[in-house]
This record gives C-alpha cells, structure tokens and sequence, in this order.
C-alpha cells in the first residue's frame, strides 16, 4: 500500500498507524532517501538541486518495489505478543474473502508521483491511497514544519502550497486508487 498527498497530509503518521492495525512493516521514501544519500533532504537540494532529488526519488521508489526492500528495525512492529489471528477472524466480514494483509505500507513524498515514471510505478504496484487536505487544513499542519521541507521556501506558506496544489491534484487523484478526505479527521479515524 502506498500513500501520496500533499507535504503536511499526514502520510507518515497515518502510514505507521495503519501498518500496526495491518500488522505489517512501514517505510518512508523520504528516509530511505536520506539513509541511501547520507544525508538530509535539504542537503540534497541545496547541492543535487530539485532534479538530483528527484532522479534519486526515482531510483529508491523503483529499488523498493521491483527488488523487495529491507526495512529499518525502528518501523518493524513486534507482533509476536499478538494472539494468533484464526481463519475466521481474518476473514472479510461483506464477502467471505480472506482479508489479505499488506506486504508493507509505504508514505511516498509529497511530490513522488509528479515524476512520470514513479506515477505508472506506484499505480502498477501499489494500492495507492490519495489523503486529500484543503489548503487550509495543510497550512495549518506546516506552520512551522517548513525547515525540512525545500519545496516550500519562498513566498508565503499559504500562496505556495496553493500553487504547488493547483498543479498537482489533478495528478495525485488520477494516480491514486482510493481517496480519503481527511479534512477535520484525526490519524486513528483516518488510518
Ligand atoms: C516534497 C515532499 C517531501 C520531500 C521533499 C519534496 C514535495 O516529502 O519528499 O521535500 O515535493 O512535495 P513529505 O511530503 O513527506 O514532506
């Protein structure tokens, strides 16, 4: 499963929630990104430019999903003092189909799928969940969360996410395979 939106939509803190309710592992792109950079994402715009990121986003997403991925021991979950779920509690209450549980959940960058080859990637071999925000519920999640985040340097908070938005929702709803409003909701209501 992989989860895309806007920078401030909650994608890592609904990803890791939903992870311990699926009992599967989660990972970031961003700090694989980081982790295989060796350094910050900041670091990495400021010496490769928005390009060499992206080239390097592209080249981690591509690495995760075609030939598996090892994930970090911070974001495996001990499931062993789960019970052990019996057939009938795994099943799909509406149709009886067993209920098949991810193989990992993955928070893309909020800019991931605006790279052509990362979109066929994550609609050919994800199930990706678009979180839907209003700008207005994403200026209140980045006041003061912009330090890390280049692409949000420059004009006034709210005038850039509403210009990097106009362009990009078209993309992120068409890429997507589900789309949750998340609007006034919190992490547990929307994982
Ligand atoms: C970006 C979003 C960031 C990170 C990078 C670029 C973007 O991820 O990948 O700073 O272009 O929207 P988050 O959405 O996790 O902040």
């Amino acid at each position: 499963i992989s989860l895309t939106g806007f920078m401030g939509c909650g994608k890592s803190s609904v990803g890791r929630r939903l992870s311990e309710l699926l009992c599967c592992p989660f990972m970031d792109l961003d700090e694989e990104i980081e982790a295989w950079a060796g350094k910050s994402i900041p670091e990495i715009f400021a010496e490769d430019g928005e390009a060499g990121f992206r080239a390097i986003e592209a080249e981690r997403l591509g690495s995760i999903l075609s030939e598996g991925h090892e994930v970090s021991e911070a974001n495996v979950r001990d499931t062993s003092a789960l019970p052990t779920e019996s057939p009938e509690t795994t099943q799909s209450k509406e149709n009886d189909v067993p209920f098949e549980t991810a193989e990992i959940i993955l928070a893309l960058g909020g800019g991931t799928v605006m790279t052509r080859e990362c979109a066929e990637i994550v609609q050919n071999g994800t199930i990706c969940i678009y979180l839907k925000a209003s700008v207005e519920t994403l200026v209140s999640h980045l006041e003061g969360e912009t330090a890390n985040r280049p692409m949000l340097l420059g004009e006034s908070l709210r005038g850039r996410i509403s210009g990097l938005m106009e362009r990009r929702s078209a993309t992120y709803e068409s890429t997507a395979h589900i789309i949750i409003d998340i609007d006034g909701k919190t992490i547990d209501e929307i994982a």
